[in-house]
C-alpha cells in the first residue's frame, strides 16, 4: 500500500472508478482513468520546448514550492521523466484557446493547450491530481483528459469599496480564481463608501474619497458606529502590477467605475458632481454617524443614496477624464459602468435636470439615466471599449452595444437576450456569495440564504430563452459584496466552497453536473483548502430552502 495517498487514488489505480471519482472540480468534459501513477522525483524535469509557457511553468513551480517545498528544473527537452507543457500551433486560429489535453502515464506527463490559456488550465487540472498532503514525491494517477469550458465568460467580483483589501490580497484572490479556471476578475473599485483607484487628474478622489470617518456596526441599520477611519486605495503602479499578475494567470481584469449612482465618495471629493453641491451629505436614516455632517462626506452606512452624479457637462468631463486614465490601465475589452440603484429623487427636484429632460425630449428620469449611460457608452466605444452595466440599464432603453449583467434574478438577462444584447448572468438568488450559507451563520452577513446546493443548482442559461437567444449568454459570475466582510479570512469563508461549486457551473458540460458526484469530490477539495491555508465553510448538508 502506498503511504500518504488518499483512498480515492488507490481505488483509481485499480481502474475501478469513472471520471466522477477523480477529485477534479470543475469536472472535465472527458476523463479516462488509466492504470498506475507518475511519481514526481528529484530527477523529474519540466519541458517547455519552445519557451512559450513561461507563465504556466512559473505558476507550477511557485505552487510546488509553496505547498510541497520543492521546484523542478525547466528544460527545452528531455528523454524521460518529464512533465511537458506545450501549445498547439494552428494554420488557422484554434476553435477554443481554453481547450487542453492532459495525459499522465507512469513515464511522462503531457499537457497540450489549443491556446496558452488551455495549457494553463491543463496545469490547473494537474494540480488537482496532486496529493492534498505535503510530500516530496507526489504520485499523480494516470489519466487521459480532454477538456474545454462551457462558457467563455467565467467571472468573480470583489467589492473593495465597502471594505478595502490591499494589493497583496487582491493577488491572492486572483490566484484562487485561477485555481478554479475562472478567467475574469471584476474589480468593484468605486462606491458610496470609498473610491479605491488613483486618478492623477483628480487627486481628491483618493485624498478625500478613499477614507470614511466611521462605519456602522452590526447589520444595517446597525447598533452604532465604530468611529474608525477606514481608508485605502490602489496606486496606478499597483493597478498595473495586478493587471499583469492576472494576465499571467489568463485572467482579464474588468474595472467597475460606478455611475450615475453609488457615487457619494466621488461627490465628497468634488461636490460639483452633485446637482446640489451645497447640501451636506445625509446619513442613512436610523444609522449612527461619526464626525462632520456639515458638508459632503463619504458614506458610513450601506445601502442606496439619493445624492448621485448630476448629468452636467462638468460631470461628463470628469467621467471622461477618469475613464481616459482607467482605459490606459486596463486593456480589457469591457469597462463596467455600474448603472444600478440610482434613485431619481435628486434629478426630480433639480431644475437643471428637468430642463435637460425637456431639451432632449426625454420622457422621464429613467430616460435621463439612459441618456447618461448612452453618452458614456459612446465615449468608451469611441476608444474601442464596450460597456457592461447592471440590469437597471434596461430601464429607459438599453445603450446600443451594452452587455447586461443580470443581478436582480434572471429577468434582466432574459429581457436583454431577447433584445439581442449580450448578457452575463449574476442573479442574486444563485451567485451572491455575501448571503449566508447556513441558517444561523456565526457572523453577520447581509442576510439572504444561499446554501451550497442551491448555488450548485444554478444554470446560467434560462429556460425561457430560445436556442438563438441562448447565444447571447456569454457566461456567469460570482459576486462578493463586502459590507460585512472586513477581513480576507471572511472573504474566503464566504466564497468557499460556493465558488468551487460555481466553477463547475461555469465550466463543465451540463451533462456532468451532478450534485451527488460533486458532494463526493468536495471533501478532497476541503483538504486542498487546508493545504492552501484558506478558510472555508465545511457544511455540505444545508437544506435547499
Ligand atoms: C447590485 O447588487 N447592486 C448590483
Amino acid at each position: 500500500m502506498r503511504k500518504l495517498l488518499p483512498s480515492f487514488f488507490i481505488l483509481a489505480s485499480l481502474s475501478a472508478y469513472s471520471q466522477h471519482s477523480l477529485p477534479i472540480i470543475p469536472a472535465p468534459v472527458k476523463a479516462q482513468v488509466r492504470t498506475g501513477y507518475f511519481t514526481i522525483s528529484p530527477q523529474t524535469v519540466i519541458v517547455d520546448r519552445n519557451g512559450g509557457e513561461k507563465a504556466t511553468v512559473e505558476f507550477f513551480n511557485a505552487y510546488l514550492e509553496k505547498y510541497y517545498g520543492f521546484t523542478l528544473p525547466v528544460q527545452k527537452k528531455a528523454d524521460k521523466n518529464y512533465i511537458s507543457f506545450s501549445t498547439k500551433t494552428f494554420v488557422k486560429a484554434p476553435g477554443n484557446r481554453e481547450r487542453y489535453t492532459l495525459t499522465v502515464t507512469p513515464a511522462n506527463i503531457h499537457i497540450t493547450g489549443d491556446g496558452h490559456a488551455g495549457t494553463f488550465y491543463g496545469l490547473q487540472t494537474l494540480l488537482q491530481l496532486l496529493p492534498v498532503q505535503k510530500t516530496t514525491s507526489p504520485d499523480i494517477p494516470a489519466v487521459a483528459i480532454d477538456d474545454y469550458p462551457r462558457f467563455a465568460y467565467r467571472g468573480a467580483m470583489l467589492d473593495v469599496s465597502r471594505h478595502f483589501f490591499d494589493a497583496a490580497y487582491v493577488k491572492k484572490f486572483i490566484d484562487l480564481l485561477a485555481l478554479h479556471k475562472i478567467n475574469t476578475f471584476h474589480w468593484h473599485l468605486t462606491d458610496d463608501q470609498g473610491w479605491r483607484i488613483e486618478i492623477k487628474k483628480y487627486p481628491g478622489l483618493t485624498e478625500v474619497g478613499s477614507c470614511r470617518n466611521g462605519s456602522i456596526t452590526g447589520r444595517y441599520p446597525g447598533t452604532g458606529n465604530d468611529g474608525q477611519e477606514h481608508c485605502g486605495y490602489y496606486t496606478q503602479e499597483q493597478v498595473k502590477e495586478i493587471v499583469q499578475y492576472a494576465s499571467d494567470r489568463f485572467i482579464t481584469v474588468i474595472p467597475e467605475i460606478e455611475l450615475p449612482g453609488h457615487s457619494s465618495a466621488a461627490i465628497a471629493a468634488y461636490p460639483q458632481l452633485s446637482c446640489f453641491p451645497d447640501e451636506p451629505t445625509r446619513p442613512a436614516p436610523g444609522t449612527a454617524w461619526h464626525g462632520d455632517t456639515t458638508r459632503k462626506n463619504v458614506q458610513q452606512a450601506w445601502g442606496v443614496f439619493e445624492d448621485v452624479y448630476c448629468p452636467s457637462e462638468y460631470t461628463f468631463n470628469f467621467l471622461q477624464d477618469v475613464l481616459d486614465e482607467v482605459i490606459t490601465l486596463f486593456p480589457s475589452k469591457y469597462i463596467h459602468i455600474g448603472g444600478d440603484e440610482c434613485p431619481k429623487d435628486a434629478w426630480k427636484r433639480s431644475a437643471f435636470c428637468q430642463k435637460l429632460i425637456k431639451e432632449n425630449n426625454l420622457k422621464d428620469e429613467h430616460e435621463l439615466q439612459s441618456y447618461f449611460i448612452q453618452r458614456i457608452e459612446k465615449y468608451l466605444n469611441g476608444k474601442g471599449r464596450a460597456i457592461i452595466g447592471w440590469d437597471e440599464i434596461l430601464e429607459g432603453g438599453l445603450a446600443a452595444n451594452a452587455t447586461v449583467m443580470s443581478w436582480r434574478g434572471e429577468k434582466g438577462g432574459i429581457e436583454a437576450a431577447k433584445q439581442k444584447h449580450d448578457v452575463i448572468m449574476a442573479p442574486n438568488s444563485y451567485v451572491y456569495l455575501d448571503y449566508s450559507q447556513r441558517k444561523n451563520d456565526d457572523s453577520v452577513t447581509i442576510g439572504g440564504y444561499l446554501p451550497l446546493q442551491k448555488v450548485y443548482s444554478f444554470n446560467p442559461i434560462p429556460k425561457e430563452l430560445s436556442a438563438d437567444e441562448q447565444h447571447y449568454i456569454l457566461g456567469a459570475q460570482a459576486n462578493l459584496w463586502s459590507e460585512y466582510i472586513l477581513y480576507p479570512s471572511k472573504v474566503e469563508y464566504m466564497i468557499f466552497p460556493r465558488l468551487t461549486a460555481l466553477s463547475e457551473v461555469f465550466w463543465s458540460p451540463l451533462k456532468h453536473k451532478n450534485w451527488e458526484s460533486f458532494k463526493k469530490r468536495i471533501p478532497v477539495q476541503f483538504k486542498r483548502y487546508e493545504l492552501w491555508g484558506v478558510h472555508y465553510y465545511p457544511g455540505l448538508n444545508e437544506p435547499m430552502k
